[in-house]
């Protein structure tokens, strides 16, 4: 007699992909001198962790990080992207309102015909699209899916803030989720969300509440606006629960996890989210220090990273865990 496992889906390849432009805090900090505006790689890395971020060239898009994501992805996968039915990309910083990047994406690959859509939950987005898609393989509207979280945040945030154009970098990830019946894959799935919290870290013009004018630009208020105590604390405690639910979702404790990938905004933020869940530091993914806070890409190039090092391995379990404006939480555990 054959046990048939239920359906499920898991990811069989990854890729990420960082603009070129790799940019010191020191050398951050020269720019934002040239305006009067002052801090200092020791600021940045006592408060945050992070040392360096990539920045995008000018004309570089969300679709285009993505796509080289893409193609990296596919190819580990070794999946034929006209095989592909659905393609996500979770970012804030598309290359236009509409069409998706998705659909750039999509049109970059020559895939013509599958399901393409952009979702929008900022830092927690890659975890909302691979949850999103997981739901859609499970009930059988999709089985091989590219889900991308890509970001261009510097073309949103304001070089005249030092209170948030330290946080952020560009840069791209991708998976390949697909349908499976075998024991590894996606365990549990856990989303939430707070938009009574909205105004705590917004970009409040340029969509079509307040559409770009003379004024928008003048104020900068098409750019990012953040109170970063608030958004700290909440991050905190978001976080905490999303680990909690995801452990109780999949019947397991911090003790069974192989590795955390947290969602990579401040350092701070990771270890205080790995205390609480009892998870040691070592088992714990870190890079914000080399990528700064890539926003919906953090977690999908952690996990590429961790993949491409060995630190994940055939048969480890990984929870992942995200925070983001909102606000948003979300987390997963994986086995692969
Ligand atoms: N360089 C130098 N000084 C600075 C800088 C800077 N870049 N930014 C702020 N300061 C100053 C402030 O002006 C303030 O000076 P004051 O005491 O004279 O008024 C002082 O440093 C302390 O400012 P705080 O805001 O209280 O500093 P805090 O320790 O809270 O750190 C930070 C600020 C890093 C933004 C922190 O609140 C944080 O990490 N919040 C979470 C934000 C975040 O990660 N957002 C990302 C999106 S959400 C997410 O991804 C989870």
């Amino acid at each position: 007699m054959t046990i048939k496992l239920p359906l499920h889906s898991r990811i069989t390849g990854t890729g990420s992909f960082l603009p070129p432009n790799r940019v010191s805090n020191a050398a951050l900090a020269e720019r934002l001198a040239a305006d009067g505006i002052e801090t200092s790689d020791e600021w940045i890395v006592e408060r945050t962790g992070i040392r360096f971020r990539h920045f995008a060239a000018d004309g570089v898009t969300c679709s285009d990080l993505g796509f080289e994501a893409a193609k990296r992805a596919l190819a580990a996968a070794d999946c034929d992207p006209q095989a592909l039915d659905l393609i996500i990309v979770a970012t804030s910083t598309p290359d236009m309102v509409f069409p998706s990047a998705a659909c750039m994406v999509q049109q970059k690959l020559g895939v013509h015909g599958c399901a393409a859509f952009d979702l929008q939950a900022v830092c927690s987005g890659f975890v909302y699209a691979l949850s999103v898609a997981d739901a859609m393989i499970k009930v059988g509207t999709a089985s091989k899916a590219l889900i991308i979280g890509s970001e261009v945040f510097s073309r949103i945030l304001d070089f005249k803030d030092r209170t948030t154009c330290v946080l952020f970098g560009d840069g791209a990830g991708a998976a390949i989720l697909q349908r499976a019946r075998t024991g590894k894959g996606i365990l549990s799935t856990f989303m939430r969300s707070d938009g009574q919290l909205a105004n705590l870290l917004y970009r409040p013009a340029g969509g079509a509440a307040i559409p770009m004018s003379a004024q928008v630009l003048e104020d900068r208020s098409h750019l990012v606006k953040m109170a970063g105590r608030e958004v700290f604390k909440h991050a905190v405690r978001s976080m905490s629960e999303a680990a909690d639910r995801a452990l109780d979702g999949a019947r397991l404790t911090g003790a069974d996890i192989d590795l955390l990938i947290p969602h990579q905004a401040n350092v701070r933020i990771i270890e205080a989210t790995a205390k609480h869940s009892s998870i040691p530091m070592d088992k714990v993914y870190v890079n914000v220090d080399r990528f700064g806070n890539t926003s919906s890409a953090s977690i999908p190039i952690a996990i590429d990273e961790a993949i491409e090092k060995g630190v994940i391995k055939e048969g480890s379990t990984v929870l992942m865990v995200a925070f983001g404006a909102g606000f948003t939480w979300a987390s997963m555990i994986i086995r692969f």
